[in-house]
């Protein structure tokens, strides 16, 4: 198996814990240990409690019950969790994938959803989603990507980076189409119920599509990477049991105290995701003025959803842009090329409480430069 370097990983690698101002992050912002207990009143003394043995490799079932939650359809016994969502990805691509087999993957995208299917042997056709027409994909043109070997379409959405929020008839008509021809779904919905207008909420695909693999994560919705708790949720059997055959092979279980505190958390999902999407509101008016005023400079095509877009760098070129300023001013953003995007790109997280002070620092760097 050959895996290539995950390149915007490496990057973060080099910056993320020595830069002063993160303005790129894909996720919320966190919270601590003591304010997750603090959410209920008996949870720190049943944390001490909590038994430190192998947990069961599926989930805890407690979990899996708070889990099946977010979706309509799905039973607990119907959810699988992992080690974040990373590790789901890599299983299920490597749980479903044979050499020969043709996926199609929305691109651009998080690395790791077209990498380990490559490294699967599997044949990967990017369904592209382009500025000009603000990020849109287009259905007619994943119909002409199809091939009879076609096992697999991956789709995400909200998306990473560009905020991207699929219309709803389109996301039905998308999965009335993967099944008309037997093909699999993974949707990652690693940033669903952070939509601006919580109308455009699209169903869970799981939901809507019983050959579907929904993807979710504690890391991005609700703030909390560090517990490294993922999960898929599929009424397709066969791909849930032929995954969960395969994790033996990697976590095999997962961390217990970790598993305690997602339960907690998600009992608690609307409060957690609402102060985290009142943060996006204040940061993204911040972004809306600040793009008004550098409209010479940069092209903003304003997200739907998450907590992260994809602007333009109208003049100079990106990579040395985000150098110069993360040497010069400490602040981090994510050139495209990270994502093997030419467009001249750069993502830019807006999640954190901190991002006021990052984004003065950016202005002020731009006063500096006339680039
Ligand atoms: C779209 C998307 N899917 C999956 C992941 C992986 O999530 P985690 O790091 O929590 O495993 C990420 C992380 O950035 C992501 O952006």
């Amino acid at each position: 198996m050959h895996l290539t370097p995950f390149k915007l990983e490496r990057y973060f690698a080099k910056y993320e814990f020595t830069a002063r101002y993160l303005l790129c992050s894909s996720d919320c912002e966190s919270l601590s240990v003591g304010d997750l207990l603090a959410l209920e009143p008996g949870s720190e003394e049943a944390l001490q409690r909590h038994w430190l043995g192998y947990t069961e490799s599926v989930g805890a079932p407690s979990l899996r019950q708070e889990i099946a939650h977010i979706y309509t359809t799905v039973q607990p016994g119907q959810v699988l969790v992992h080690s974040g969502a990373e590790e789901a990805i890599f299983l299920f691509m490597h749980a479903v994938l044979q050499p020969g087999d043709h996926v199609v993957v929305h691109w651009p995208c998080y690395q790791s959803l077209f990498e380990v299917a490559k490294s699967a042997d599997a044949e990967v056709t990017f369904w592209e989603a382009r500025e000009s027409t603000r990020w849109v994909l287009d259905l007619d043109e994943l119909k002409r990507l199809l091939k009879p070997n076609t096992r697999a379409v991956v789709v995400n959405t909200p998306h990473n980076p560009t905020g991207y929020l699929m219309p709803h008839p389109d996301f039905l008509a998308l999965n009335a189409l993967c099944q008309e021809h037997g093909i699999l779904l993974f949707c990652d919905e690693v940033y669903r119920e952070l939509e601006y207008d919580p109308a455009l909420r699209l169903p869970s695909a799981c939901d809507v599509n019983p050959l579907a693999v929904s993807l979710g994560v504690m890391s991005k919705t609700y703030g909390l990477a560090g517990l490294r708790i993922g999960w898929i949720a599929t009424r397709n059997a066969d791909i849930y049991n032929r995954m969960a055959a395969l994790k033996d092979y990697t976590t095999l279980c997962n961390s217990a105290p970790s598993e305690f505190l997602t339960e907690l958390a998600l009992r608690h999902r609307d409060q957690i995701a609402g102060r985290n999407l009142q943060i996006i509101a204040d940061n993204l008016s911040l972004l809306d003025d600040f793009f008004a005023r550098h409209a010479d400079r940069f092209a903003w095509v304003r997200p739907k959803a998450g907590p992260i877009a994809f602007p333009h760098l109208l003049k100079g070129d990106v990579e040395i842009f985000c150098d110069e300023l993360v040497h010069e001013s400490g602040v981090l953003l994510l050139p495209g090329s990270m994502y093997d995007h030419p467009g001249n790109h750069f993502r830019v997280g807006f999640a954190r409480k901190t991002m006021p002070s990052a984004l003065a620092q950016l202005e002020q760097f731009l006063d500096q430069h006339t680039i």
